[in-house]
């Protein structure tokens, strides 16, 4: 037998396993340290008042023989499935039942979805980069190109003519820069995918953090972006559901490509390799549509908001530069004293017990820059901007 030789060429670890290790062992050999995080987008505000009522309620219905529930629809419930529709009338946008389908978050479709593709597709993808991408084409083996975001480009590569590829990853509102796209621009990668029968895969899974009304919150809200794009939503950062694990992939119909709907195939993948999401589950996730539930997610986001404002004010006054926290929760800074970005790590880890994110984690352009999560509690993150303005 042969394993798959793709995983050796992985790192080691996942970015965000390597640092979870380091971490842990600098508690355990200092216990007395209290280490705030500020590192992978793990939310800290506890799931709304709708939701755990909405949890509760399907958690009962499971207990009594009339309402329980076994199996349910590969492709989520109509229930969810309508109540996503109607959030994304709420964005000027017409999405029909059949083309969403309910997922454990966007994480598992970014990387599933390529199961429907070919393994010679060349992919295109940014660097810096939320690490699942790259990671999840080279166990595939697939050919990789990557395009260089960076401060010439404000984070925000646009397409390139010469550069010829069949998949490419979007992130807007960007992970890990915080950069969003205007409407203008994500104009050029909808026209680039068009004439290079490419398929966009669209990662929105910070759509909830764009303030600016200006800006985009979907890729469909470009014209005949129907025809070459794919976008994954996701309830983790939008409503807490990083543990409880519920986001939606939508597929359009007018997708095709060799003659096929894409949403035809994804169908055919899931119900052979998913069994959906939990009934309770998704009956919480119905509850964040809900006129209460989203005044609560909104909520907890302006808290987010306020916490990316905490720490943008905080480097504007040390003088360090940095981009992101306006429209997103992470905030995208150049390590100060010409620091690499684990020698930044190190610093805050050990002199100041903070954990942030290196920007090398992300990729080569990521060298030099740091990350820093605005999912924190308040209390820990006005005690890490004291930190860092004593230490820096
Ligand atoms: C991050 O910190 O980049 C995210 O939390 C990772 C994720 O959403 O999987």
């Amino acid at each position: 037998m042969n394993i798959n030789r793709n995983y050796l060429n992985l790192q080691d670890s996942y970015l965000f396993a390597r640092i979870a290790k380091s971490v842990n062992e600098f508690k355990a050999q200092n216990p007395d340290k209290k280490v705030i995080s500020l590192g992978i987008g793990d939310v800290t505000l506890p799931l709304s008042k709708s939701v755990i009522a909405a949890l509760s309620a399907a958690t009962l219905e499971m207990g009594n023989a009339e309402t329980f529930k076994g199996y349910g629809d590969y492709e989520g419930y109509a229930f969810l499935r309508k109540a996503f529709c109607d959030y994304y009338a709420g964005k000027g946008l017409t999405l029909e039942l059949d083309e969403i389908f309910v997922s454990d978050g966007a994480k598992s479709d970014v990387g599933n979805m390529l199961d429907i593709f070919s393994e010679d597709n060349t992919v295109l993808i940014p660097d810096p980069v939320y690490p699942v991408y790259v990671d999840t084409n080279i166990m595939a083996g697939r050919n990789i190109v990557y395009m260089d975001a960076n401060d010439g480009n404000s984070f925000k590569p646009l397409p390139d003519k010469n550069v010829k590829a069949d998949i490419i990853y979007l992130c807007s509102p960007n992970n890990p820069t915080g950069a969003v796209y205007n409407k203008a621009e994500l104009a050029l990668w909808v026209e680039y995918a068009l004439e290079n029968d490419a398929v966009i895969l669209f990662d929105s899974a910070y759509e909830a953090f764009v303030c600016d009304k200006s800006l985009p919150t979907s890729i469909y809200q470009i014209d005949r972006a129907e025809q070459c794009a794919i976008e994954f939503c996701s309830l983790s950062k939008t409503a807490g559901f990083t543990g409880t694990r519920c986001g939606f992939t939508i597929i359009p119909k007018a997708l095709t490509r060799s003659g096929e709907s894409l949403n035809r195939l994804w169908l055919r993948r899931q119900s052979t390799k998913f069994n959906g999401v939990p009934y309770i589950i998704q009956r919480g996730a119905e509850a964040v549509f809900s006129p209460e539930g989203l005044a609560e997610a909104r909520a907890s986001v302006a808290y987010y908001m306020d916490n990316a404002r905490v720490i943008a004010d905080t480097l504007t006054k040390l003088g360090i530069e940095f981009t992101g926290g306006h429209n997103a929760p992470y905030v995208w800074l150049k390590c100060p004293d010409g620091l690499s970005s684990w020698e930044f790590f190190d610093k805050l880890l050990t002199k100041m017990n903070i954990v942030g994110t290196p920007g090398a984690g992300f990729g080569k352009n990521g060298e030099g820059n740091f990350r820093l999560s605005a999912f924190g509690n308040r209390d820990n993150v006005a005690e890490a901007m004291k930190r860092l303005e004593e230490n820096l």
